[in-house]
C-alpha cells in the first residue's frame, strides 16, 4: 500500500500545493476502488450531535469507497485510548478522532505514528503531541463571540442599558475548545463587566471557576441551583452565558425550579451551541434564547475529504496554519463558520437548510 507518512511529509512542506479541492480536480482517484478502512473515534453517544457526526463521516467515506470502524468512548478517556489502540492494531488506514480528554492520547498516537497511520483531530484539538497531522473544526472563538454578541444585543448594552446580572458557564476543562469559546465570549463581554453594565453576582468569572466537567447538563444544573441560592436572594439573573445546549438545558431546569419562566419572573437570555433538537424546541417554546449552529454535515464532509486526500498522497485543503497550536506544533487546520440561531431564523437556517424537518421540530 501507499507510504502515507512519506507522502504526508513531502506534501506538508509544499505550501504552494495547498489548493482548494476544486482546484485539485476531483479525479476518479478520490473514489479509488482500493478504498481502505478509516477508524473513527467519537466521544459519546449521550449527545445527539456526536451521533450525527459519526453517521455523517461514515456516509461520506462510504461514498468515496472507504469502509469505517466507528467507536464511541462513552466520555471515558481510558476507554477511548483503548479503542484507538485497538484500531491501530487492526491497521486502519487513517484515524479521525474527537478526543474526550485532549491530553490522554499521546501514547496511543505514538503507536499510530509508528504504524504510519495519519491522524485527523476532529472538532477538538489533540494537545501535546507531534503525532496529529490535521485539524478540522469550526472557528471556535467565533462561537463564543456569537453567544456574547447575542447577550449584548438582547440586553441593549450598546445603548447603555444596565446594570444586568449575568452568570457565566464554560465547557469541560479537558477540552481545548472550552478556552476558545470562553475567550471569544469574554473578549466581547469583558468591557461591560468593567463598566458594571454586567455584574456577575456569584463573583465566578475565572475560567477554572466556571467550567463544567464533560459538558454535563446535571453538573451545570447543580452549579446554577447553588448560585441562585447563594447569590440571588431578592434579585434576578438577566443573562446566562452557556457554551453548549446540554448545559443550557441543565441551567434552564435550575432556573425553572427557582420560579423563573413564570409571570413576573421571565427567564434570562440564555445562549447555547450545537442546535440540538431539544434546544431548538426550547427556543421555539421561548425558553432557551439562542444556539450556535455548526453544520455537522459540512464538518463530516471536510474530515472525509481530508482522509481521502491524505491517503491519495495529496495535500488536504486547509485554511489556517497558525492559530491551532497544540503545545508541540501548529496543526494545519480547516475551520468552518458557525451561525447564530434563535426564534427569528431557525426556520430559515435549520429547516430550509435541511438540518431538521418541520415535523421534527413539532
Ligand atoms: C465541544 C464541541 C461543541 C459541543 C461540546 C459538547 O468540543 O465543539 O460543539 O458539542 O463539545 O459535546
Amino acid at each position: 500500500m501507499r507510504n502515507r507518512r512519506a507522502a504526508l511529509a513531502t506534501l506538508a512542506g509544499a505550501a504552494s500545493l495547498v489548493l482548494p479541492l476544486s482546484a485539485c480536480g476531483q479525479t476518479s482517484e478520490s473514489n479509488s476502488p482500493e478504498g481502505g478502512t478509516i477508524g473513527i473515534a467519537m466521544p459519546t453517544r449521550a449527545s445527539e450531535r456526536w451521533l450525527t457526526d459519526g453517521k455523517t463521516i461514515v456516509d461520506e467515506l462510504k461514498a468515496k469507497g472507504y469502509q469505517s470502524k466507528l467507536v464511541y468512548g462513552e466520555d471515558d478517556p481510558k476507554t477511548q485510548a483503548a479503542q484507538i489502540e485497538n484500531l491501530v492494531k487492526q491497521r486502519v488506514d487513517a484515524l479521525i478522532i474527537a478526543a474526550i480528554d485532549n491530553r490522554s492520547l499521546n501514547d496511543v498516537l505514538k503507536q499510530a505514528a509508528a504504524a504510519d497511520i495519519p491522524v485527523i483531530s476532529y472538532d477538538r484539538l489533540i494537545l501535546g503531541t507531534q503525532d496529529v497531522d490535521y485539524y478540522v473544526s469550526f472557528d471556535n472563538e467565533q462561537v463564543g463571540r456569537l453567544q456574547a454578541f447575542y447577550i449584548i444585543d438582547k440586553l441593549g448594552l450598546d445603548d447603555g442599558k444596565g446594570p444586568f446580572n449575568i452568570e457565566l458557564f464554560a465547557g469541560s476543562p479537558d477540552d481545548n475548545n472550552t478556552a476558545y469559546f470562553y475567550e471569544g465570549a469574554m473578549h466581547l463581554l469583558q468591557p461591560y463587566l468593567d463598566s458594571k453594565q454586567l455584574v456577575v453576582q456569584s463573583g465566578q468569572t475565572a475560567l477554572k471557576q466556571v467550567t463544567t466537567l464533560r459538558w454535563d447538563g446535571p453538573t451545570a444544573q447543580k452549579r446554577m441551583t447553588d448560585i441562585l441560592a447563594e447569590s440571588y436572594g431578592g434579585r434576578d439573573v438577566d443573562a446566562v452565558l452557556s457554551p453548549y445546549d446540554g448545559i443550557s438545558i441543565g441551567v434552564l431546569s435550575a432556573l425553572k425550579s427557582a420560579g423563573y419562566g413564570s409571570a413576573g419572573k421571565p427567564l434570562p437570555v440564555i445562549t447555547g451551541q450545537d442546535a440540538e433538537l431539544a434546544s431548538v424546541k426550547s427556543i421555539i417554546a421561548g425558553e432557551q434564547s439562542q444556539t450556535v449552529y455548526k453544520d455537522i454535515r459540512q464538518l463530516g464532509e471536510v474530515a472525509a475529504d481530508m482522509a481521502d486526500e491524505i491517503l491519495n498522497g495529496r495535500t488536504p485543503r486547509i485554511n489556517n496554519r497558525r492559530t491551532y497550536k497544540n503545545g508541540v506544533k501548529a496543526v494545519p487546520a480547516f475551520l468552518l463558520q458557525p451561525t447564530s440561531v434563535d426564534k427569528t431564523n431557525y426556520d430559515y437556517v435549520l429547516v430550509a437548510g435541511g438540518y431538521y424537518t418541520a415535523a421534527e421540530l413539532k
